[in-house]
């Protein structure tokens, strides 16, 4: 490996802070040349670029009842984007919902339902790299019944499409819709089948900042051949690592901020690279909600590990910032990416001199939630009261008792076939067995803890489990980083880490998958399933395979 004088001094600074006692490892290391084949002058820039902020699609119709909007509709195609402009000179062809990418984002509030009418219109294969085109569409943080969760058997194909219904009764959170078609969600995902949904409630509206202070950022990593086409190398399925930095499908963009507090909603959607994110004047952000919601408390860090498909909110304060004031949010990496010239930059802030008004200038920053219900509206609602319980108290909460299941999920690789599995079983296995094998199988109501363990040095996973929310208990028998004290539906597994979780199965019967978000992991094929509250007394009456089933499209 060769070094610049630039990279050796990161390097070098990097090392100084590591002895200074930090708790992340420290494992970046610049890999040699580059995976593009572009042209210098086809490589896009770095902090040129403006950030777009998708706007809100607007519902098709929606249904009100006593002046309240109680369902929207929403309508999306799954279609080829035939000239994304990523590149200075060239552009992309990907894949898009209503060929936007990143997706468009759909906001609701809580007790919103939502019926989402998924079309496929991705042709015979795909547009970007020809690989089959069934698509199933998982909403990522949603309770969904099982034929909505966006099973990765229940394809809905070329000219079919597929109505899932979504009852955001959950707390406010980011989620994120995304493809989930088995074997083919990382090209699926990678393409730009992917957008966030925002979830608001009465609790988190009164909390965190919202409108223009209240952005949304997706990062993601790609490759591009010479033409400007998107390349993909899994490295045999270990993972793809890119070298361009995109956020919201803007390579390395900037964002011009006033001077006010910013809460940034940070989804990783890469299919493998983890980052570290960390800002580079050394400020702490204030980490306020993790994947489910909002923390109870609100925790100061100033860097971060960042695996696929976590969402992390933090506030950031440019109040004290003279207008003219650059500041990065840079990315230190974690043992096992692939890192490369310029993968250690994310995007950049320009601190603007706008007015703003003296509620913005004047804000509290929170240092912890706790709500109650209003008797008024039944809803939570935001309390000083420090008697009232934290929020999202429902899992953050839960505590082990002696007698409660602790089940094992061995995370691991087979040399033998170069297959990622969970127990020594894969989704094949699943699909074998008829869709009836399952890893766990708690009843409806039962409280669980689910060990994970990653035994190898090699590689990190971060494993999502379906339908629920749960309290990251330990991690090597320590407690978890304080950033992620909040509810998760992600976990990192990072390097020889054993992490135990602890979750309420329900609200729903029914089948749902556990995998890894590295997605080439995933489709290769470290994903199993659990049952909820399936017995002899309580047969499936949600099958996401035999239950509602796509329909043709008539696009109309
Ligand atoms: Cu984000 Cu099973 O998925
Ligand atoms: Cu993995």
């Amino acid at each position: 490996m060769k070094l610049s004088r630039r990279d050796a001094l990161k390097l070098g600074g990097l090392a100084a802070v590591g002895t200074a006692g930090l708790a992340l490892p420290l494992g970046r290391s610049v890999q040699a040349g580059t995976p593009s084949l572009l042209s210098t002058g086809n490589f896009p820039p770095r902090y040129t670029n403006v950030l777009t902020i998708p706007e809100a699609m607007q519902p098709v119709r929606q249904d009100v009842v006593d002046g309240k909007v109680v369902k929207k509709y929403y309508d999306v195609t799954a279609k080829t984007v035939p000239a994304a402009k990523i590149l200075p000179k060239l552009s992309t062809i990907m894949l898009g919902y209503n060929g936007s990418v990143p997706g468009p984002r759909i906001d609701v509030d809580q007790g919103q339902a939502v019926q989402l009418v998924v079309r496929n219109a991705l042709g015979a294969t795909t547009g970007t790299f020809g690989t089959p085109s069934p698509i199933s569409t998982h909403l990522h943080g949603s309770a969904s019944l099982p034929q909505y969760d966006g099973y990765a058997g229940d394809l809905t194909l070329n000219g079919q499409k597929k109505y899932y219904q979504y009852p955001n009764f959950q707390p406010a959170r980011t989620l994120w819709y995304h493809d989930h078609a088995q074997h083919y969600t990382a090209q699926n995902a990678y393409s730009g089948l992917a957008a966030q949904y925002h979830l608001h409630d009465a609790v988190e509206r009164a909390a965190l900042p919202q409108g223009e202070f209240d952005v949304p950022l997706t990062v993601s990593d790609a490759m591009f051949q010479a033409n400007g086409a998107l390349m993909y190398d899994d490295r045999t399925h270990s993972g793809l690592w890119g070298d361009v930095i995109l956020v919201n499908g803007v390579a390395w963009p900037v964002l011009k901020v006033k001077r006010a507090v910013y809460r940034f909603r940070l989804l990783n959607a890469s299919i493998s690279r983890s980052y570290r994110p960390t800002l580079s004047n050394g400020a702490q952000v204030h980490m306020v909600a993790t994947d489910g919601g909002m923390m109870p408390k609100v925790q100061k860090v100033s860097q971060w590990r960042h695996g696929s498909a976590e969402r992390y909110e933090f506030l950031v304060d440019f109040r004290s910032y003279a207008p003219g004031t650059r500041i990065e949010l840079k990315n230190l990496s974690n043992p096992n990416n692939r890192d490369y010239d310029h993968t250690g930059k994310i995007m950049a802030f320009d601190v603007v001199g706008d007015p703003v008004s003296d509620a913005v200038k004047n804000w509290r920053i929170p240092t912890e939630f706790r709500c109650v219900v209003d008797p008024a509206t039944g809803q939570k609602r935001l309390t000083d009261d420090p008697s009232a319980p934290l929020v999202n108290d429902e899992v953050m909460g839960l505590v082990p008792t002696k007698d409660m299941e602790v089940r094992t999920l061995r995370v691991q690789k087979s040399d033998v076939t170069n297959l990622w599995s969970i127990n020594g079983e894969t989704w094949d296995d699943v699909v074998r067995s008829d869709y009836r094998k399952v890893v766990a199988d708690p009843d409806l109501g039962d409280t669980e803890i689910w060990e994970i363990q990653n035994n190898s040095g090699g590689w990190f996973h971060p494993v999502h489990i379906h339908l629920i929310d749960f309290k990251i208990l330990s991690r090597n028998g320590r407690p978890p980083f304080p950033y992620e004290m909040g509810p998760k539906d992600v976990v990192y597994v990072g390097e020889n880490e054993t992490v135990r979780v602890i979750m309420k199965f329900g609200p729903h019967r029914g089948k749902y998958m556990v995998h890894c978000h590295n997605l080439p992991h995933e489709d290769h094929d470290m994903m199993h399933q659990f049952s909820v509250g399936l017995d002899d007394d309580h047969p499936d009456g949600n099958d996401p395979i035999t239950g509602e089933r796509p329909t043709d499209d008539d696009h109309s």
